[in-house]
């Protein structure tokens, strides 16, 4: 199978990470891609002199065309949204990912939540403020704690949660001064969970369960990030949780798209709280998770173009079951000085040493860039991956970190609490 994906983060090193070792992969490319990605792939920065852009549909078709692709794996929501796997598939290219109709479960919360509310899944309850006359009003009827989002697309980061009204009106103010309406919801309390599910219109197979890190400091301080890091399984979930989640959120929605002629089919992101009813939904991501999908994917032992060429031409529901190493894996982003707000970049980054994925701990590249001297240095928010695989949480934390510890980068920073919680046992639902 020759294989093209879409993208340039750690997320997008990961799956051609998991595609390369499927033996059906003969040919594995990617758009734009990035330097610490060509030891796996043939990286197209460019088609025919222009940058890549991912928003360009007849550009990628272009290019997926020229490769003979068999297969188009889109990463980030931007391209999905923007309608490039509906440009591909017209074309006649197979393509894991929505259609432009269906990522806007991504794209518009407000579509996502009218979709919840006729699927009768749990979630916020929400309203909309299109103009800032109405800001105040709404906050009235909310708090103490604020959930104000950006109904649009925000890679993560255009939520705040606060106790502090000036604080939300301000955020409110500024997303609906950069010209997207706002939605402020009510707080769902209890402990996050990321469930991706492969999603074929009505069929829905679960990966294992997944928890991100989305604030910037250790104790869940500082701002919103799009991920510092992330384990799975989840130790303290119920075993019945996974079904619970299919058959309560991920089924009902996937019915309710195929009802509203919109079929879903691609990588259903379910991002949950658990809190003393059960799982409610914060938000539906069209696409893999990111860092989740690191640690996910260190997991899985079923070979993953298969599984993705199955979604995509619909026949998930024929396959067997996934398989995954027993154990738990982790990963921990190291960010560059500055991230989220500003980050620096230039920055030479030590330690790397030679690529080598065959052990239980790699590095993954985020945001990195090589000099014409041959070092790497920083290009990006997120700058590298350590990603750990171990026989539980506490010892892949132990590989993770010590993979991490050994890196070096001028004023980069990292969590030291990815799945702290989970190993001392201290999450409890
Ligand atoms: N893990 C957050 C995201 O992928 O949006």
């Amino acid at each position: 199978m020759r294989i093209l994906v879409i993208g340039s983060g750690a997320r997008e090193h990961a799956l051609l990470l998991a595609l390369s070792k499927d033996d059906s992969v003969t040919d594995l490319h990617i758009a734009p891609g990035g330097d610490g990605m060509t030891d796996l792939a043939v990286c197209h920065p460019e088609w025919e002199g222009a940058a890549i852009d991912v928003e360009d549909g007849a550009q990628i078709t272009a290019l997926a065309t020229e490769l003979q692709a068999d297969l188009v794996v889109v990463g980030p929501e931007i391209p999905l949204v923007a309608g490039v796997g509906d440009a591909l598939r017209e074309a006649g290219i197979a393509v894991f990912g929505p259609s432009k109709e269906a990522a806007i479960i991504e794209g518009s919360k407000a579509f996502a939540k009218d979709v919840m509310n006729a699927a009768g899944v749990a979630t916020a309850t929400a309203t909309r403020i299109e103009s800032s006359e109405d800001i105040e009003a709404v906050l009235d009827a909310y708090g103490p704690q604020y959930v104000v989002k950006d109904d649009g697309l925000a890679g993560g980061k255009g939520v705040v949660v606060t106790s502090d009204r000036a604080e939300a009106a301000a955020h409110a103010r500024s997303v609906l001064d950069a010209g997207n309406p706002v939605l402020v919801e009510s707080f769902l309390d209890g402990p996050e969970v990321s469930l991706f599910c492969f999603v074929d219109g009505e069929t829905v197979v679960p990966l294992l369960p997944a928890q991100d890190h989305k604030r910037a400091f250790d104790n869940d301080e500082g701002p919103n990030t799009g991920g510092m890091g992330a384990y799975a399984p989840l130790p303290w979930l119920p075993e019945d949780a996974v079904q619970r989640i299919v058959d309560e959120v991920c089924e009902p929605v996937a019915r309710e798209m195929v009802a509203r002629g919109c079929p879903y089919s691609g990588l259903l992101y379910a991002g949950l709280a658990w809190g003393s009813a059960g799982p409610a939904v914060v938000e539906f991501n069209c696409r893999f998770g990111d860092p989740e999908t690191q640690a996910v994917l260190a997991l899985l032992t079923t070979p993953l173009a298969e599984v993705l060429a199955a979604t995509a031409q619909g026949r998930l529901a024929e396959l067997p079951p996934l398989e995954w190493h027993e154990g738990a894996a982790l990963t921990v982003v190291l960010a560059a000085a500055g991230y989220p707000a500003a980050p620096q970049k230039g920055d030479v980054i030590h330690g790397l040493g030679a690529v080598d994925y065959e052990g239980d701990s790699y590095v993954l590249h985020a945001g990195t860039k090589r000099t014409e001297a041959g070092e790497f240095v920083a290009n990006g928010g997120r700058v590298l991956n350590a990603v750990a695989r171990g026989t539980d949480v506490e010892d892949a934390r132990a590989k993770a970190y010590e993979l991490i510890e050994s890196l070096e980068l001028e004023g980069g920073f990292y969590r030291s609490d990815i799945a702290l919680k989970a190993q001392r046992g201290e999450i409890s639902i």
